[in-house]
């Protein structure tokens, strides 16, 4: 049989082939397995909080369960640079905010990742103001005595955070800097259990993002004394900005928002941009996001090119603050 007939027999055998063989993975409809979402924070805390009311929804219009997964450490940059290196295949997503995605960079000069060189975005998943809070017998009844007590006590005084690079770290590093005041700090893998410490009076104060503190404000199990946005929040009505408590320097919201590693196909962020936006179009879902004080992004700050500005110019708005502050690891 000569070369050209034994080639002919075997392209044909390989033409079956192909048409038997079951249609290229890639072909099957995004998604079609369960979607893993790295929380770099302890479980019950304000990034997983806001991870898990959107990730329920957003599953149902997947039609795949969004799994969370919380590795925790290093201010959220070691569930930030894990995320990095997962496969960017559209199953690997991270709930990271302006810590882990504007404020590390200048924190960690060494860091592994960058924010948008190292990250696809998705999108801003919510708006989570920062409040100055206590435990609830820290002799001071208002952000003036709370000032004086903490200079005049600042040898005694502990400061609860989530790690350097975390919200409530950043944030009370500019809180302390405003005071000219250095605490000893109090690291833990989240705020979540940073407020238990304070919930138990281990810890004295600490920054924190709204949507872990209402519930116990409200039950007065905590203190609080500012938020850091320039009008008050209508789930806290009576807790007076920071301006009008006269800190007006103490100007911070925080985010969180979904990003994807690098490279991961268009059609997977585009569809999981979209299942994004439709939870925070959802009733349920946008009641119990601001029921705890978050702030919802209405559409022009929402998609893939918002979240890239947005941290961008929180890349530009915290550097020069951490520089001032002489702190970095
Ligand atoms: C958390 O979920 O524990 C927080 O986002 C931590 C922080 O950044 O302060």
């Amino acid at each position: 049989m000569s070369v050209f007939t034994r080639f002919a027999a075997l392209t044909g055998l390989l033409g079956v082939a192909a048409l038997a063989a079951p249609a290229p993975a890639h072909a099957q409809a995004y998604p079609s397995r369960p979607i893993n979402m790295i929380v770099p924070f302890a479980a019950g805390g304000p990034t997983d909080i806001v991870a898990r009311i959107v990730a329920d929804h957003m599953s149902k219009t997947l039609g795949q369960q969004i799994v969370i997964e919380n590795v925790v450490g290093a201010g959220g940059t070691t569930g930030a640079t894990r995320a990095m290196r997962a496969p960017a295949d559209g199953y690997n997503i991270i709930m990271g905010h302006m810590g882990t995605h504007a404020a590390a960079v200048a924190l960690y000069p060494k860091l592994a990742y960058h924010p948008t060189k190292n990250f696809d975005p998705v999108g801003l998943a919510a708006g989570t103001p920062v409040l100055i809070v206590a435990r609830k017998d820290f002799p001071a009844k208002d952000l003036k005595e709370f000032v004086a007590n903490v200079k005049g006590n600042t040898d005694k005084i502990n400061m609860a955070h989530a790690g350097v690079g975390s919200v409530s770290f950043t944030s009370c590093l500019l809180l302390n800097s405003i005071m000219n005041v250095k605490p000893t700090s109090i690291p833990f893998q989240g705020t979540g259990p940073a407020l238990n410490a304070l919930l138990g009076g281990q810890v004295d104060y600490m920054c924190d993002q709204i949507v872990n503190l209402v519930p116990h404000i409200k039950a007065g199990t905590i203190k609080a004394y500012a938020i850091g946005t320039a009008d008050r929040n209508p789930a806290l009505p009576d807790l007076p900005t920071t301006k009008e408590a006269g800190m007006s320097q103490f100007d911070v919201s925080a985010w969180n928002a979904i990003f994807a590693p690098k490279g991961t196909p268009k059609e997977a962020l585009d569809k999981l941009s979209d299942a994004l936006s439709k939870a925070l179009d959802d009733e349920g879902v946008r009641k119990r996001l601001l029921d705890l004080g978050s702030d919802i992004p209405g559409p022009d700050r929402r998609g893939q090119a918002a979240l890239n500005k947005l941290v961008e110019g929180e890349i530009g708005r915290w550097t020069p603050v951490i520089k001032a502050s002489g702190v970095s690891q």
